[in-house]
């Protein structure tokens, strides 16, 4: 005869196996479900990159602002136009949703409904800072997608402003758990990639009391006149703005940062040391990028039975 103890230890171990646990973040994710998820991603990635430069920047961007709203659940990526998309630091500024788009296309085309539109942008933005020149990280992996964008008003109080203050960028950042390390090493991405003449208008005639290069202010005025002009483009860093180095931290050293929240972590605050620290040892900014990023991706993410694997990134299945 069975004893009753047998049936209670099985019943015990099929609730435990069916209890979804809080899930870590693993870069093995996927490698029994999609092993060729992460290869699949990469090409589409580098297609998009060599066919447009500016693509590698834009998506790096997508990933910050994904986690810093709601967390790396690829609520941005929703076609709601009435939350965090058009929330001011994102409306008419974020980019490359098509990429995205297209990179899941290659993944659901070899695994469908197994890797999530959080990932595919993670390993995205990865890939891209690779492709322009970054040094590689490992993408922890196993978020999953948000049913609902994030809300408008609270995009515009998570997400920092290129006129904010060093203090205001340090609570902003360490708000997501990231330190003052994290965030110049992160705010290194501004070395690839555009702004548009509204978010540095202000510092190039003087009227946000950081100095600046006059040289760099008088450059930069030719194509961002005092009124009118607002999408008129300019390189966030204005010697190599195609390639992944330490030039942006240099600029800053010659008061030649293009946002104010760029110049003011070189402005005699406490966060000079670290960006000289980048530029006396080049190696030491690529792979505290990569480590940030990592730090980044871990924001409040939806694993285990939260959250759900879109079919397309645009909409909730
Ligand atoms: C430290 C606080 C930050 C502020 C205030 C800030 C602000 C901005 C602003 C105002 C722009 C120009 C947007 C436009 O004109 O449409 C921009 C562009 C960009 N930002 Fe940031 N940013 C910050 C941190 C970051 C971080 C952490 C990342 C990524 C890890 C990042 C990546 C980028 C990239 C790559 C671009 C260029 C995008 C493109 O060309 O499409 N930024 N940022």
């Amino acid at each position: 005869m069975i004893s009753p103890n047998y049936y209670l230890v099985t019943l015990v171990i099929v609730l435990i196996a069916n209890v979804p646990c809080e899930a870590q973040l693993s870069s093995t994710f996927y490698d029994r479900t999609c092993p060729k998820a992460l290869s699949a991603i990469q090409t589409s990635i580098r297609q998009a990159v060599s066919r447009e430069r500016r693509m590698a920047a834009s998506l790096v961007r997508l990933h910050f602002h994904d986690c810093f709203v709601q967390g790396c659940d690829g609520s941005i990526l929703l076609n709601d136009f009435t939350g965090e998309r058009v929330a001011l630091q994102n409306n008419n500024s974020v980019r490359g949703f098509e990429v995205v788009e297209a990179a899941k296309r290659a993944v659901e085309a070899i695994c469908p409904g197994v890797v999530s539109c959080a990932d595919v942008l993670a390993v995205a933005a990865r890939d891209a800072t690779v492709a322009v020149g970054g040094k590689s990280w490992i993408v922890k992996l196993g978020r999953r997608d948000s049913t609902t964008a994030g809300s408008k008003a609270l995009a515009e109080s998570d997400l920092p402003r290129g006129s904010d203050s060093l203090q205001a960028l340090i609570s902003n950042f360490a708000n997501k758990n990231l330190n003052e390390r994290d965030m110049v090493a992160l705010s290194g991405s501004h070395t690839i990639g555009l702004a548009r003449c509204v978010t540095f208008r202000a510092r190039i005639y003087g009227n946000d009391n950081v100095s600046i290069d006059p040289g760099f202010a008088r450059l930069r005025q030719q194509q961002c006149p005092q009124t009118g002009g607002n999408d008129n483009l300019a390189p966030l860093d204005l010697v190599t703005p195609n390639l992944f180095d330490i030039k942006y931290f240099k600029n800053l050293e010659q008061k030649k940062g293009l946002l104010t929240s760029d110049q003011v972590l070189f402005n005699g605050g406490s966060s000079d040391s670290i960006v000289q620290g980048y530029i006396n040892n080049p190696r030491s900014f690529l792979s505290d990028f990569g480590a940030s990023m990592i730090k980044m991706g871990d924001i409040e993410p939806l694993t285990g039975a939260n959250g759900i694997i879109r079919k397309t990134c645009g909409s909730a299945n």
